[in-house]
């Protein structure tokens, strides 16, 4: 089965009613990433960092997997499927995906300040409480990847990228590094494919097959092009 490597950003999520990060309407023209997304923020105010990613947990669970990451999971029936997300919803597994990657870590966990490798499980509904600890007696945080914090799954990521027969971009800037940067893992010759409503600047050297639709429409017209393809 030829592998197909996608790698995901906010843009996926959007119709399932999330807001982007830097679009018009996205999350940091409401908050300022240094309060909310950095080690910094957490160390100054860490009541105000609990609070906006206990809000957008409380959001996830009433959000519903729209038809970009549905077309995505179906591609499984066809291909070898592996999806990089740096979104921190698990919009992609419960739509059915089975291998999935997250770069910038997951709403629905939280992780102890002493020991990175403590993750555990929330419930739903459940919050992270400024008092609550971990397992080893430390502070209780989201498990976030925070600017200027290590990415933990980059070179798993890099490692998948090389593997595609096919690469999908869908709902990214590409902004943000390293996950920008695995678009240069890419093999020489791997066709690669960009689903996004507005223009998104890719290194100039790459022939990249722009989609210029929402996901929902996007990733059905990427899964026809590829199904043709074979
Ligand atoms: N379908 C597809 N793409 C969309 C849609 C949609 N319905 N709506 C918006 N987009 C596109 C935008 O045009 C933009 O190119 O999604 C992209 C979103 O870009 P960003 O808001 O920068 O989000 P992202 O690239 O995922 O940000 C990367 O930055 O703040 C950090 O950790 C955070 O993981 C995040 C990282």
């Amino acid at each position: 089965m030829a592998k197909v490597v996608v790698l995901s950003g906010a843009g996926i999520s959007a119709e399932s009613g999330f807001s982007t990060f830097r679009d018009s309407d996205g999350l940091w023209n409401k908050f300022k990433v240094e309060d909310v997304a950095t080690p910094e923020g957490y160390a100054r105010n860490p009541q105000l960092v609990l609070d906006f990613y206990n809000g957008l947990r409380r959001d996830l669970y009433k959000a519903e997997p729209n038809k970009g990451h549905l077309e995505l999971a179906e591609l499984e029936r066809d291909f070898d499927v592996s999806i990089i997300t740096q979104n921190v919803d698990d919009l992609h597994e419960r739509a059915g995906s089975s291998d999935v990657l997250h770069l910038h870590g997951e709403l629905k966990k939280a992780r102890a300040c002493g020991d990175p490798e403590m993750i555990i499980d929330l419930t739903e509904g459940e919050d992270i409480g400024i008092n609550d600890k971990a397992p080893d007696g430390s502070a209780l945080r989201p498990h976030i990847v925070w600017f200027g914090e290590a990415v933990p799954n980059i070179s798993l990521a890099q490692d998948l990228v090389k593997q595609a027969d096919i690469f999908l971009i869908v709902g990214t800037s590409l902004n943000v590094y390293p996950a920008a940067g695995l678009i240069s893992y890419v093999r020489r010759g791997t066709p690669i494919f960009l689903v996004d409503p507005k223009p998104v600047s890719v290194p100039h050297y790459l022939d990249v097959r722009i989609i210029a639709k929402k996901a929902s429409e996007g990733v059905a017209c990427f899964a026809d092009m590829i199904r043709h393809l074979k």
